[in-house]
Protein backbone atom coordinates (compact mmCIF):
# COMPACT_ATOMS: atom_id res chain seq x y z
CA UNK A 1 0.00 0.00 0.00
CA UNK A 2 1.23 3.80 -0.83
CA UNK A 3 1.91 5.69 2.63
CA UNK A 4 -1.05 8.44 2.99
CA UNK A 5 -0.01 11.43 0.80
CA UNK A 6 3.15 10.02 -0.76
CA UNK A 7 3.16 10.30 -4.17
CA UNK A 8 3.53 7.70 -6.96
CA UNK A 9 6.13 7.89 -9.84
CA UNK A 10 3.30 5.98 -12.17
CA UNK A 11 5.51 6.50 -14.99
CA UNK A 12 8.38 4.37 -13.29
CA UNK A 13 6.42 2.18 -11.33
CA UNK A 14 4.50 0.99 -14.37
CA UNK A 15 7.50 0.06 -16.30
CA UNK A 16 9.07 -1.57 -13.44
CA UNK A 17 5.85 -3.85 -12.90
CA UNK A 18 5.84 -4.38 -16.63
CA UNK A 19 8.97 -6.36 -16.55
CA UNK A 20 9.18 -7.76 -13.09
CA UNK A 21 5.69 -9.62 -14.85
CA UNK A 22 6.19 -10.01 -18.10
CA UNK A 23 3.36 -7.87 -19.57
CA UNK A 24 2.71 -5.68 -22.36
CA UNK A 25 0.19 -2.79 -22.35
CA UNK A 26 -1.78 -2.61 -25.23
CA UNK A 27 -3.64 0.93 -25.90
CA UNK A 28 -6.52 2.23 -28.41
CA UNK A 29 -6.29 5.27 -30.01
CA UNK A 30 -9.37 6.90 -27.75
CA UNK A 31 -7.25 6.54 -24.23
CA UNK A 32 -5.85 9.50 -22.71
CA UNK A 33 -2.88 10.33 -23.83
CA UNK A 34 -0.58 9.74 -20.98
CA UNK A 35 -1.77 6.19 -21.13
CA UNK A 36 -0.58 6.08 -24.72
CA UNK A 37 2.94 7.04 -24.00
CA UNK A 38 2.73 4.22 -21.50
CA UNK A 39 1.82 1.38 -23.78
CA UNK A 40 3.67 -0.63 -25.56
CA UNK A 41 1.58 -1.08 -28.73
CA UNK A 42 -0.83 1.98 -30.06
CA UNK A 43 -3.33 1.07 -32.60
CA UNK A 44 -6.66 0.16 -33.55
CA UNK A 45 -9.38 -2.55 -32.72
CA UNK A 46 -8.00 -4.78 -35.39
CA UNK A 47 -4.20 -4.17 -34.98
CA UNK A 48 -4.35 -4.94 -31.38
CA UNK A 49 -5.86 -7.78 -31.75
CA UNK A 50 -3.43 -8.44 -33.98
CA UNK A 51 -1.07 -7.75 -31.21
CA UNK A 52 -3.20 -9.88 -28.38
CA UNK A 53 -2.67 -12.78 -30.95
CA UNK A 54 1.52 -12.75 -31.38
CA UNK A 55 2.24 -11.56 -27.87
CA UNK A 56 4.67 -13.80 -25.98
CA UNK A 57 3.76 -11.66 -22.63
CA UNK A 58 2.43 -13.61 -19.68
CA UNK A 59 0.10 -10.70 -18.81
CA UNK A 60 -1.80 -8.45 -21.10
CA UNK A 61 -2.89 -5.45 -19.96
CA UNK A 62 -5.48 -4.15 -22.10
CA UNK A 63 -5.82 -0.34 -21.85
CA UNK A 64 -9.28 0.10 -24.05
CA UNK A 65 -13.23 -1.17 -23.82
CA UNK A 66 -14.03 -4.40 -22.00
CA UNK A 67 -15.10 -6.12 -26.08
CA UNK A 68 -11.38 -5.52 -26.82
CA UNK A 69 -9.62 -7.01 -23.85
CA UNK A 70 -12.54 -9.50 -23.83
CA UNK A 71 -11.38 -10.76 -27.33
CA UNK A 72 -7.32 -10.89 -26.48
CA UNK A 73 -8.63 -13.00 -23.82
CA UNK A 74 -10.29 -15.48 -26.29
CA UNK A 75 -7.29 -15.39 -28.37
CA UNK A 76 -5.33 -16.26 -25.28
CA UNK A 77 -6.76 -18.61 -22.75
CA UNK A 78 -3.58 -19.51 -20.76
CA UNK A 79 -2.49 -15.24 -20.42
CA UNK A 80 -3.68 -13.25 -17.49
CA UNK A 81 -5.56 -10.28 -19.19
CA UNK A 82 -6.68 -7.24 -17.37
CA UNK A 83 -8.42 -4.37 -17.97
CA UNK A 84 -7.73 -0.95 -15.74
CA UNK A 85 -11.66 -0.65 -15.30
CA UNK A 86 -14.07 -3.24 -15.86
CA UNK A 87 -16.82 -0.64 -16.33
CA UNK A 88 -15.14 0.39 -19.67
CA UNK A 89 -17.91 -0.89 -21.99
CA UNK A 90 -19.42 0.27 -25.12
CA UNK A 91 -22.64 1.50 -26.31
CA UNK A 92 -22.86 -0.76 -29.27
CA UNK A 93 -22.06 -3.92 -27.66
CA UNK A 94 -24.69 -2.88 -25.25
CA UNK A 95 -27.04 -2.42 -27.93
CA UNK A 96 -27.03 -6.33 -28.85
CA UNK A 97 -28.07 -8.08 -26.31
CA UNK A 98 -27.46 -11.94 -27.41
CA UNK A 99 -30.38 -13.07 -27.09
CA UNK A 100 -32.17 -10.50 -29.21
CA UNK A 101 -29.57 -11.16 -31.48
CA UNK A 102 -30.38 -14.70 -31.65
CA UNK A 103 -33.63 -14.35 -32.31
CA UNK A 104 -32.71 -11.64 -35.16
CA UNK A 105 -30.76 -14.32 -36.80
CA UNK A 106 -33.24 -17.12 -36.34
CA UNK A 107 -35.80 -15.22 -38.25
CA UNK A 108 -33.44 -14.86 -41.57
CA UNK A 109 -32.17 -18.54 -41.85
CA UNK A 110 -29.52 -19.17 -44.50
CA UNK A 111 -27.72 -15.53 -43.52
CA UNK A 112 -24.09 -15.47 -43.24
CA UNK A 113 -23.57 -13.30 -39.18
CA UNK A 114 -21.19 -10.41 -40.04
CA UNK A 115 -20.33 -9.17 -36.46
CA UNK A 116 -18.15 -5.55 -35.46
CA UNK A 117 -15.75 -6.68 -32.69
CA UNK A 118 -17.95 -4.22 -30.76
CA UNK A 119 -19.91 -7.03 -29.24
CA UNK A 120 -19.61 -9.32 -26.50
CA UNK A 121 -18.38 -12.49 -26.45
CA UNK A 122 -21.76 -14.08 -26.47
CA UNK A 123 -22.72 -12.43 -29.84
CA UNK A 124 -19.56 -13.33 -30.98
CA UNK A 125 -20.03 -16.61 -30.50
CA UNK A 126 -23.44 -16.13 -32.69
CA UNK A 127 -21.69 -14.91 -35.72
CA UNK A 128 -20.14 -16.64 -38.70
CA UNK A 129 -16.98 -13.85 -38.73
CA UNK A 130 -16.08 -10.50 -37.07
CA UNK A 131 -14.71 -6.99 -38.69
CA UNK A 132 -13.59 -4.34 -37.69
CA UNK A 133 -13.82 -1.13 -39.72
CA UNK A 134 -10.61 -1.55 -40.68
CA UNK A 135 -11.24 -4.52 -42.63
CA UNK A 136 -14.84 -4.88 -43.05
CA UNK A 137 -15.14 -5.02 -46.82
CA UNK A 138 -12.85 -7.46 -46.81
CA UNK A 139 -14.42 -9.30 -45.06
CA UNK A 140 -18.26 -8.94 -47.02
CA UNK A 141 -15.68 -9.77 -50.31
CA UNK A 142 -15.19 -12.96 -48.47
CA UNK A 143 -18.73 -14.10 -48.83
CA UNK A 144 -20.11 -15.96 -51.60
CA UNK A 145 -22.26 -13.34 -53.49
CA UNK A 146 -25.25 -15.38 -53.55
CA UNK A 147 -24.96 -15.15 -49.47
CA UNK A 148 -27.49 -12.89 -47.61
CA UNK A 149 -25.83 -11.30 -44.62
CA UNK A 150 -26.94 -9.89 -41.29
CA UNK A 151 -24.56 -7.29 -40.56
CA UNK A 152 -24.37 -5.49 -36.31
CA UNK A 153 -24.86 -3.70 -34.46
CA UNK A 154 -23.41 -0.65 -35.85
CA UNK A 155 -26.45 0.63 -38.42
CA UNK A 156 -24.34 3.93 -39.75
CA UNK A 157 -20.99 1.16 -40.62
CA UNK A 158 -23.50 -0.95 -41.97
CA UNK A 159 -25.58 1.55 -44.16
CA UNK A 160 -21.67 2.88 -45.22
CA UNK A 161 -20.75 -0.82 -45.96
CA UNK A 162 -23.52 -1.37 -47.96
CA UNK A 163 -23.16 1.80 -50.39
CA UNK A 164 -19.23 0.76 -50.30
CA UNK A 165 -19.44 -2.80 -51.20
CA UNK A 166 -22.89 -2.89 -52.98
CA UNK A 167 -24.07 -5.88 -50.85
CA UNK A 168 -27.38 -5.75 -49.61
CA UNK A 169 -27.19 -6.49 -46.02
CA UNK A 170 -29.82 -6.91 -43.34
CA UNK A 171 -28.64 -4.10 -40.07
CA UNK A 172 -28.93 -4.28 -36.76
CA UNK A 173 -29.89 -1.15 -35.24
CA UNK A 174 -27.07 -0.17 -32.64
CA UNK A 175 -25.19 3.36 -32.64
CA UNK A 176 -22.38 4.29 -31.19
CA UNK A 177 -23.20 7.30 -28.41
CA UNK A 178 -20.13 9.05 -29.44
CA UNK A 179 -19.99 9.01 -32.91
CA UNK A 180 -23.79 10.04 -33.07
CA UNK A 181 -22.94 13.35 -31.82
CA UNK A 182 -21.46 14.93 -34.33
CA UNK A 183 -23.05 17.59 -35.71
CA UNK A 184 -23.20 18.20 -39.96
CA UNK A 185 -24.60 21.98 -39.49
CA UNK A 186 -21.73 22.83 -37.33
CA UNK A 187 -19.20 20.55 -38.89
CA UNK A 188 -20.38 22.78 -42.43
CA UNK A 189 -19.83 26.02 -40.52
CA UNK A 190 -16.70 25.03 -39.12
CA UNK A 191 -15.72 24.51 -42.31
CA UNK A 192 -16.51 28.19 -43.62
CA UNK A 193 -14.15 29.57 -41.49
CA UNK A 194 -11.68 26.89 -42.30
CA UNK A 195 -11.80 26.57 -46.07
CA UNK A 196 -8.36 24.68 -46.33
CA UNK A 197 -9.26 21.85 -43.62
CA UNK A 198 -10.27 18.64 -44.26
CA UNK A 199 -13.36 16.54 -42.71
CA UNK A 200 -11.76 13.36 -41.21
CA UNK A 201 -14.79 10.67 -39.55
CA UNK A 202 -15.06 7.27 -38.52
CA UNK A 203 -18.09 5.29 -40.16
CA UNK A 204 -19.66 5.23 -37.03
CA UNK A 205 -21.16 8.86 -37.73
CA UNK A 206 -24.28 9.38 -39.51
CA UNK A 207 -24.68 9.68 -42.94
CA UNK A 208 -24.96 13.15 -43.02
CA UNK A 209 -21.55 13.76 -41.64
CA UNK A 210 -20.18 10.95 -43.68
CA UNK A 211 -20.92 13.01 -46.31
CA UNK A 212 -19.54 16.47 -45.37
CA UNK A 213 -16.72 14.55 -44.77
CA UNK A 214 -13.48 14.26 -47.25
CA UNK A 215 -12.11 10.95 -45.69
CA UNK A 216 -14.44 7.91 -43.84
CA UNK A 217 -12.41 5.28 -42.14
CA UNK A 218 -11.01 3.47 -39.11
CA UNK A 219 -9.18 4.91 -36.76
CA UNK A 220 -5.92 3.84 -38.17
CA UNK A 221 -7.05 4.92 -41.47
CA UNK A 222 -7.72 8.73 -40.14
CA UNK A 223 -4.05 8.85 -39.26
CA UNK A 224 -2.80 7.84 -42.27
CA UNK A 225 -4.67 10.04 -44.02
CA UNK A 226 -3.44 12.88 -41.72
CA UNK A 227 0.40 12.17 -42.92
CA UNK A 228 -0.66 11.27 -46.29
CA UNK A 229 -2.65 15.06 -47.23
CA UNK A 230 -1.27 17.93 -48.52
CA UNK A 231 -4.24 19.40 -46.11
CA UNK A 232 -2.91 21.11 -43.28
CA UNK A 233 -5.67 21.47 -41.15
CA UNK A 234 -8.30 18.76 -40.08
CA UNK A 235 -11.60 18.89 -38.57
CA UNK A 236 -11.78 15.19 -36.32
CA UNK A 237 -15.04 13.56 -35.99
CA UNK A 238 -13.93 10.48 -33.89
CA UNK A 239 -12.97 10.25 -30.18
CA UNK A 240 -10.17 13.31 -30.11
CA UNK A 241 -8.09 11.00 -28.02
CA UNK A 242 -6.59 9.93 -31.57
CA UNK A 243 -5.56 13.52 -32.23
CA UNK A 244 -2.52 12.36 -29.78
CA UNK A 245 -1.44 10.39 -32.41
CA UNK A 246 -2.15 13.10 -35.55
CA UNK A 247 0.17 15.72 -33.69
CA UNK A 248 3.51 12.87 -32.95
CA UNK A 249 2.67 12.03 -36.09
CA UNK A 250 2.43 15.52 -38.21
CA UNK A 251 3.38 18.15 -35.64
CA UNK A 252 3.44 20.88 -37.98
CA UNK A 253 -0.62 20.56 -39.17
CA UNK A 254 -3.45 21.28 -36.41
CA UNK A 255 -6.39 19.53 -35.59
CA UNK A 256 -10.12 20.59 -34.43
CA UNK A 257 -12.52 18.68 -33.05
CA UNK A 258 -15.49 18.09 -34.58
CA UNK A 259 -18.10 19.86 -33.00
CA UNK A 260 -21.60 18.19 -31.57
CA UNK A 261 -25.68 18.64 -31.66
CA UNK A 262 -24.83 20.19 -27.77
CA UNK A 263 -25.62 24.03 -27.77
CA UNK A 264 -23.24 26.66 -28.90
CA UNK A 265 -20.36 26.74 -26.62
CA UNK A 266 -21.19 22.87 -25.05
CA UNK A 267 -18.18 21.21 -23.70
CA UNK A 268 -15.32 20.19 -25.64
CA UNK A 269 -15.17 17.02 -23.99
CA UNK A 270 -18.73 15.76 -24.88
CA UNK A 271 -17.12 13.37 -28.02
CA UNK A 272 -14.78 11.34 -25.49
CA UNK A 273 -15.78 8.28 -25.38
CA UNK A 274 -16.89 8.07 -21.37
CA UNK A 275 -16.04 4.05 -21.91
CA UNK A 276 -12.58 4.31 -22.77
CA UNK A 277 -11.92 7.39 -20.44
CA UNK A 278 -12.56 5.16 -17.50
CA UNK A 279 -9.18 4.28 -17.96
CA UNK A 280 -6.77 6.27 -16.14
CA UNK A 281 -3.07 6.87 -15.33
CA UNK A 282 -3.76 5.49 -11.87
CA UNK A 283 -6.15 2.57 -12.63
CA UNK A 284 -3.50 1.17 -14.95
CA UNK A 285 -1.22 1.00 -12.56
CA UNK A 286 -3.53 0.17 -9.69
CA UNK A 287 -4.21 -3.08 -12.30
CA UNK A 288 -0.96 -3.85 -13.17
CA UNK A 289 0.14 -3.87 -9.36
CA UNK A 290 -3.12 -6.38 -8.16
CA UNK A 291 -3.48 -7.98 -11.17
CA UNK A 292 -6.85 -7.22 -11.29
CA UNK A 293 -9.87 -6.29 -12.61
CA UNK A 294 -9.02 -9.71 -14.81
CA UNK A 295 -11.25 -11.00 -17.49
CA UNK A 296 -12.31 -14.55 -17.38
CA UNK A 297 -14.50 -16.24 -19.27
CA UNK A 298 -16.40 -19.79 -19.67
CA UNK A 299 -14.32 -21.62 -21.85
CA UNK A 300 -17.32 -23.17 -23.68
CA UNK A 301 -18.24 -19.54 -24.90
CA UNK A 302 -14.70 -18.86 -25.27
CA UNK A 303 -13.67 -21.55 -28.07
CA UNK A 304 -17.84 -20.78 -29.62
CA UNK A 305 -16.43 -16.89 -29.82
CA UNK A 306 -12.76 -17.57 -30.92
CA UNK A 307 -13.69 -18.99 -34.66
CA UNK A 308 -15.31 -15.95 -36.02
CA UNK A 309 -12.37 -13.58 -34.77
CA UNK A 310 -9.84 -16.44 -36.07
CA UNK A 311 -11.92 -16.12 -39.52
CA UNK A 312 -11.16 -12.46 -39.65
CA UNK A 313 -7.70 -12.66 -38.66
CA UNK A 314 -7.19 -15.04 -41.01
CA UNK A 315 -8.23 -12.14 -43.98
CA UNK A 316 -5.50 -9.81 -44.98
P1 LIG B 1 -11.41 1.30 -34.76
O1 LIG B 1 -11.57 -0.15 -35.07
O2 LIG B 1 -11.45 2.16 -35.97
O3 LIG B 1 -10.17 1.51 -33.93
O4 LIG B 1 -12.67 1.78 -33.90
C1 LIG B 1 -12.99 1.26 -32.66
C2 LIG B 1 -14.09 1.99 -32.03
O5 LIG B 1 -14.51 1.66 -30.95
C3 LIG B 1 -14.69 3.11 -32.75
O6 LIG B 1 -15.60 3.76 -31.94
FE1 LIG C 1 -17.98 1.92 -28.21
FE2 LIG C 1 -18.46 4.25 -29.37
FE3 LIG C 1 -16.81 4.14 -27.29
FE4 LIG C 1 -16.07 3.12 -29.68
S1 LIG C 1 -16.45 5.26 -29.18
S2 LIG C 1 -15.81 2.15 -27.67
S3 LIG C 1 -18.04 2.32 -30.40
S4 LIG C 1 -19.02 3.67 -27.26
Amino acid sequence: MELLGARVDYFGEIERLKVEMNAVILAHYYQEPAVQDLADFVGDSLALARQAQGTDADVIVFCGVHFMAETAKILNPGKTVVLPDLEAGCSLADSCPPEDFRRFIDERPGHTVVSYVNTSAAVKALSDICCTSTNAEEVIASIPEDTPIIFGPDKHLGRYLVEQTGREMVLWPGTCMVHVLFSERKIRQLKVRRPGAEVLAHPECEERVLRVADHVGSTSSLLKRVVESPAKEFIVATEPGIIHQMQKAAPEKEFVRAPGKGPEGACEACSECPHMRRNTLEKLYWCMRDLAPEITLDEDLRSRALSPIERMLEIG
